[in-house]
């Protein structure tokens, strides 16, 4: 890897980049994709499918991560019907595999994915819990590590209002979550309620973030 440059990240379904944040925080130079337009999104941004950006330009990236759609693993599609989307999950964990860089995938906990690591917000001090699993390449070497799990003794409130947050309450992230507790709980202050509630903490992916790149830098990068 070339040192004198941050690594460039790929980041696949990145949405308004709460994903994306976290990796720009841990060190790489992030580029973000989704299929919708994202103004909102704060890094260098490009409109495709995924998939298709995938095998046009992956090859300039020194890492991939992707957040496919997630509304066909939630428990609550059974009630909203499935979106029809759930297929992506496997044809972007297949075509990860199919390719050299090291990758990260993450999605909801119902997801049929491995869950090498699951991170939650009680991790890292947030006021939210939002468990969401990651499947990591099995060719790197190490798997991230699990921060300490504090039991969840807070209540969450799924009325998200600010009286509730004041009064100590944690903040299900949800819906439309609002303008004010969401950011609070999530660390995140750049998008839209609706984009939010799609939208994983910066602080796990900063986590994850950190590690690859000791992974990219290799054993040998502190040598004399
Ligand atoms: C769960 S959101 C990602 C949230 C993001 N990781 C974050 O932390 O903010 C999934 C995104 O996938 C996008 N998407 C769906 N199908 C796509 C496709 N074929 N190619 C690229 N993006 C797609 C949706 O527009 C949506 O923005």
């Amino acid at each position: 890897m070339n040192t004198t440059r941050r690594p460039r990240l790929l980041d696949l379904y990145c949405k308004a980049g709460g994903a994306s944040m976290g990796y720009h925080l841990a060190g790489f130079d992030v580029v973000g994709v989704d299929i919708e337009a994202q103004p909102n999104y704060p890094f260098e941004f490009y409109q495709d499918d995924a998939l298709n950006y995938l095998a046009l330009h992956g090859h300039h990236f020194d890492a991939i991560v992707a957040s496919p759609p997630c509304h066909d693993h939630t428990t609550l599609s059974s009630r909203a019907g499935v979106n029809g989307s759930g297929w992506l999950l496997d044809a972007t964990l297949e075509a990860l595999a199919a390719q050299p860089r090291p990758w990260i995938v993450e999605n909801v906990m119902g997801a049929r994915m491995r869950a090498d690591v699951v991170l939650c917000g009680s991790m890292f001090g947030l006021r939210t819990y939002r468990h969401r699993k990651f499947a990591v390449d099995p060719r790197l070497p190490w798997l991230p590590p699990v921060p300490w799990h504090p039991v969840h003794r807070v209540r969450t409130s799924t009325k998200k209002t600010r009286k509730d947050f004041a009064a100590g309450m944690h903040i299900s992230i949800t819906g439309d979550v609002g303008a004010w507790t969401g950011p609070a709980c999530m660390g995140i202050d750049w998008m839209t309620g609706k984009e939010l509630a799609q939208a994983i903490p910066p602080a796990y992916t900063q986590h994850l973030g950190a590690h690859l790149l000791d992974l990219l830098a290799g054993p040998e990068a502190g040598a004399a």
